[in-house]
């Protein structure tokens, strides 16, 4: 499967947003865009206007991580504000997960679906099917900078065996971290601090793409 790369802008300089996206653009798959509400997490970021001003900066299409408690409110606003692929966590979606999958799906955008390091696989068995991608957090959500979570590979490796589409791995993500989880399965790695806290980029994420 395709390795794709995808710089979290949480670990951005949002006072500088433009240059931040132009520094890593040229050589990602995806934007990823952390979306917390204060409730589902304890941290607050941005909301779809913001999601709108990130679409206006770039062509690269747009990885929207809802970290929210209620995401059925807010599927179709993020969607119009340009989101590619839409990630609602489980635990916040519980057994509406089909159903917003499917409204996802209707709006015209990718499904993601997205699981805590706590939570089983077997808490989401029924809805992988529906899923575009799985996310499979490797840090409890909420802040960029913590360490991966080692015993979410074995979860990585287990849902590799019965699944087809992307999985995407989210926090604590660098090139050794990453390459372990891409040699259990994933595809998509998630990373904030290690591109943009790096004084090479770019460089960064060609380290990165090495991970296959
Ligand atoms: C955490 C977010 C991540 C975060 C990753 O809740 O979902 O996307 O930005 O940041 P790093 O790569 O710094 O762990
Ligand atoms: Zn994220």
């Amino acid at each position: 499967m395709k390795l794709k790369i995808a710089p979290s802008l949480l670990a951005a300089d949002f006072s500088r947003l433009p240059d931040e996206i132009k520094k890593v653009e040229k050589e990602s798959d995806l934007l990823h865009v952390d979306v917390m509400d204060g409730h589902f997490v304890p941290n607050l970021t941005l909301g779809p206007m913001v999601v709108e001003a990130i679409r206006s900066l770039s062509t690269l299409p747009l990885d929207v991580h809802l970290m929210i408690s209620e995401p059925e409110k807010y599927l179709e606003a993020f969607a119009k504000a340009g989101s590619h692929i839409l990630t609602i966590h489980v635990e916040a979606a519980q057994e509406k997960t089909p159903l917003l999958l499917s409204r996802i799906k209707a709006l015209g955008l990718k499904a993601g679906l997205a699981l805590n390091p706590d939570t089983p696989l077997s808490a989401a068995r029924d809805y992988f099917s529906k899923a575009d991608m799985v996310l499979l957090m490797t840090v409890h959500p909420g802040f960029g900078g913590q360490k991966f979570i080692q015993n979410v590979l074995s979860k990585v490796e287990e849902l590799r065996k019965n699944y087809s589409g992307d999985i995407e791995v989210d926090g604590g993500i660098d090139p050794q971290t990453g390459g372990e989880a891409v040699r259990r399965g994933a595809n998509v790695l998630v990373a904030g601090t290690y591109i943009f806290r790096s004084d090479d980029s770019r460089e960064a994420i060609r380290r990165l793409r090495q991970c296959q």
